[in-house]
């Protein structure tokens, strides 16, 4: 069983296959987190819990009418802590009552555990069949309201994971406000802890850092209404000296694509306090009487061999049990966008041009990208307009994609619903419709207004005018990109007391729309997108099965972004292309062998004219696109290893192994070029240790063990920013 319940001890406890994460029902009713951390079986882990009656940290009342004054829910680690009742560390529920008061203590009232996973209304989760996960829900209630909190766990034994959610309901007669709601709370008893987040920008995004966490609240998050290139809702907590392949990691997701928060402290005992949930920087959640609110999934992945498990036990799962498209497990044709090759300056022959010159090399999908319909021949106007531009298409997105087939290829399309130019007829007629404060001059980005999402008229047009171009040409791929962040709050369909609702709203309904499309769609491979990775979360992997990584394509800034972002994700869903030289973002030149190696850790594809490459370099890309095939299984759907970290060594080494560990394939990128260069020595992993392993076609015979333990030379490289991978195959003796 993964989930145990002892009514005579009060104590739940969730085992995974290396994990324990013990609850107790504290004397008062409190939920009280015994621990969360490496298996241990059998074990009533209450001992550790210890109240000592310390100043300024004031006791419940029926504590403190037993002269219990240890009890203190300022020091006790908490479940599911909240505000105003003397917990002055970070709190994961504010809720304000009709009289105006904030607090809510929320008393044990009763569980349930069955087989399978929870799911929550309108919100992407994880999702796992019968016999691989089990649930465990924790009513709690309010002592002195009719506020009831729903805590969800749910337990997937053979990944490491536990999944955490919640809900707020109001049984009361009043309204109430939330005003602040996150998914979970993890504290843990001990203060040797540091934080490894993600941060970035456009078109540079998810670089690791590592802080220690200390006393005080070190916190990284979003209030620009997406995930954000500027922070990634994934962060590590581990103890100190955790490397790839050893120590005691904790990965923490947040399944949700807007605002967010992940904060941890050490507090005044040397504990170390974390939560995770929605940004409550301009939230307010208005709750009528019989409502509820769903606050949104964290996933926790746990290892205590190192970074690397942690990563692949979090691929594992998002391949299998969160990501629902088909082409998780069809292989996904290699594609070829004309974004960097004509940007909004195209006519259908010159696409035409651009998709023959690709099939002829072997490209198997071309797609138009952005500058397709409406007035878009710049990125001020067109932007709401979803039909096609006649000037570019003059038979529709049809004729064009007609066009395509006839080639042997398939036809892919850019789309960016959530968005709006004034210059375009959608504005002219529907000025309302877009997020916007009276009388005040909204801010503007890239030259683009944000619809309101949260309405469902608006995401009906979005719907009836995108799907009746997806009805009349047939498309098999879509990119759906979001080129700004949310400013201006405000929606014109809400009353003002709803107003703190509305960011969260948006996504709710960005999620309503992806879900009509992606159901109804369900053949066309999905490809999420906004400015490159400003919204690559676990929430956009529910409905689309793989994320263009960046705009910055510059192959040797791409080592680190593919670096930062495999720590949280899977390589068969991070979007990478090879692109032309010099780079668009860089101005760097990279040969194109490099080019390819960087993007094959990827889904693969090209941005840029093939067709103005020399014959030679033809026929490199015919070869990259076959080996890319050849390799397709091992990288999509192996194992990965990060062998080297880009941001500090001077080569970048990656690895994938394939399930059964008989076939490896080792890339590796020269970053600095020197002369008379030291050895490169890779130690690989993954491989089988007692068996024999030949390396591309040479004759030499490697024993696992050897080439893990001993470690392999690789070829001296030579050049600048060279690069080269090599095959790793068991020989049946
Ligand atoms: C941003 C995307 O990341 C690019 O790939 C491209 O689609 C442009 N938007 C088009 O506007």
């Amino acid at each position: 069983m993964a989930i145990i319940f002892e009514p005579n001890k009060k104590i739940f406890t969730l085992h995974t296959k290396n994990s324990t994460y013990q609850i107790q029902i504290s004397k008062y009713g409190h939920l009280i987190h015994n621990y969360y951390g490496s298996k241990i079986e059998n074990m009533d882990l209450s001992y550790l819990i210890q109240g000592i009656n310390r100043g300024f940290s004031g006791s419940p009342y029926e504590a403190m009418a037993v002269e219990d004054r240890g009890y203190s829910l300022d020091t006790y680690p908490q479940e599911y802590p909240t505000y105003g009742i003397g917990d002055y560390r970070s709190s994961c529920l504010s809720v304000e009552h009709e009289d105006g008061s904030q607090a809510a203590e929320l008393i044990y009232d009763s569980y349930k555990i069955y087989q399978g996973k929870y799911q929550l209304k309108g919100l992407p989760a994880v999702w796992a069949k019968e016999n691989e996960a089990q649930t465990l829900e924790i009513t709690l209630k309010d002592k002195y309201s009719d506020v009831k909190v729903i805590l969800y766990y749910g337990v997937l034994e053979e990944f490491d994971v536990i999944t955490r959610a919640c809900t707020i309901y109001n049984e009361g007669e009043y309204p109430i406000y939330l005003n602040k709601v996150f998914s979970c709370c993890i504290d843990f008893w001990k203060n040797n802890m540091e934080m490894i987040s993600f941060y970035g920008r456009h078109a540079m995004e998810r670089t690791l850092q590592r802080r220690k966490i200390e006393h005080g609240k070190l916190s990284v998050g979003s209030t620009r209404g997406t995930s954000s290139h500027q922070h990634n809702p994934f962060v590590i907590l581990c103890e100190e000296g955790v490397g790839e392949d050893h120590g005691v990691c904790y990965g923490a997701s947040f399944v949700y694509s807007g605002n967010f928060i992940a904060e941890a402290e050490v507090d005044q005992i040397n504990h170390t306090r974390f939560v995770m949930g929605i940004h409550p920087e301009g939230f307010r959640y208005y709750v009528e009487p019989k409502d509820c609110f769903f606050a949104p999934e964290v996933v926790f992945v746990y290892s205590d061999a190192g970074m690397g498990e942690m990563s692949r036990k979090l691929h594992d799962l998002y391949r299998n049990n969160l990501i629902r498209s088909k082409f998780m497990h069809e292989r996904r044709p290699v594609l070829l966008n004309n974004w960097e090759a004509t940007e909004f300056d195209f006519t259908q022959e010159h696409l035409v041009e651009i998709a023959k010159a690709g099939r002829e090399l072997g490209i198997e999908l071309f797609v138009m990208d952005d500058g397709w319909f409406g007035e878009r021949d710049h990125d001020k106007a067109g932007l709401g307009d979803w039909f096609p531009n006649k000037k570019k298409l003059p038979n529709g997105v049809k004729g064009l994609a007609e066009q395509i087939h006839a080639l042997g290829m398939k036809f892919g399309l850019w789309i960016e619903p959530e968005m709006i130019n004034e210059d375009s007829e959608l504005y002219r007629n529907h000025a309302d419709w877009c997020l916007s404060i009276p009388n005040r001059k909204p801010n503007v980005e890239r030259g683009q207004l944000v619809l309101d999402m949260s309405r469902k008229d608006v995401r009906d047009y979005l719907y009836d005018s995108i799907s009746k171009i997806l009805d009349e040409a047939k498309v098999d791929y879509v990119k759906w990109d979001m080129n700004r962040n949310l400013s201006d709050v405000w929606s014109a369909k809400v009353p003002s007391y709803r107003q703190g609702e509305v960011s969260h709203r948006y996504v709710l309904g960005v999620y309503e729309l992806m879900e009509r499309f992606m159901s109804n769609y369900p053949d066309i491979l999905w490809e999420g997108c906004s400015g490159g990775g400003g919204r690559f979360d676990a929430g956009i992997l529910y409905y689309m099965p793989q994320i263009w990584c960046s705009d910055n394509t510059d192959a040797i800034e791409r080592t680190s972004i593919q670096y930062g972002t495999s720590f949280g994700y899977p390589i068969s869903c991070m979007g990478a292309h090879v692109s032309a030289v010099p780079n668009h973002q860089t101005g760097r030149s990279v040969s194109l062998n490099t080019r390819a190696e960087v993007a094959m850790a990827g889904t693969f594809g090209y941005e840029m004219d093939l067709g103005t490459l020399r014959e030679e370099e033809k026929e490199i890309v015919r070869s990259q696109i076959q080996e890319f095939k050849k390799y397709y299984n091992i990288i999509q759907y192996g194992d990965y290893y990060r062998l080297t970290n880009p941001l500090e060594e001077e080569v970048a080494i990656w690895q994938f192994v394939d399930k059964e560990k008989k076939k490896a394939l080792v890339s590796v990128v020269s970053l600095r070029t020197r002369a008379n260069a030291p050895f490169i020595k890779v130690y690989l992993k993954g491989l089988k240790e007692d068996s024999l392993y030949r390396i591309d076609d040479g004759e030499e015979v490697y024993r696992g063990s050897a080439l893990m333990k001993a470690g392999f030379h690789i070829p001296v490289l030579k050049g600048d920013y060279s690069s080269l991978h090599f095959y790793i195959r068991e020989i049946e003796v």
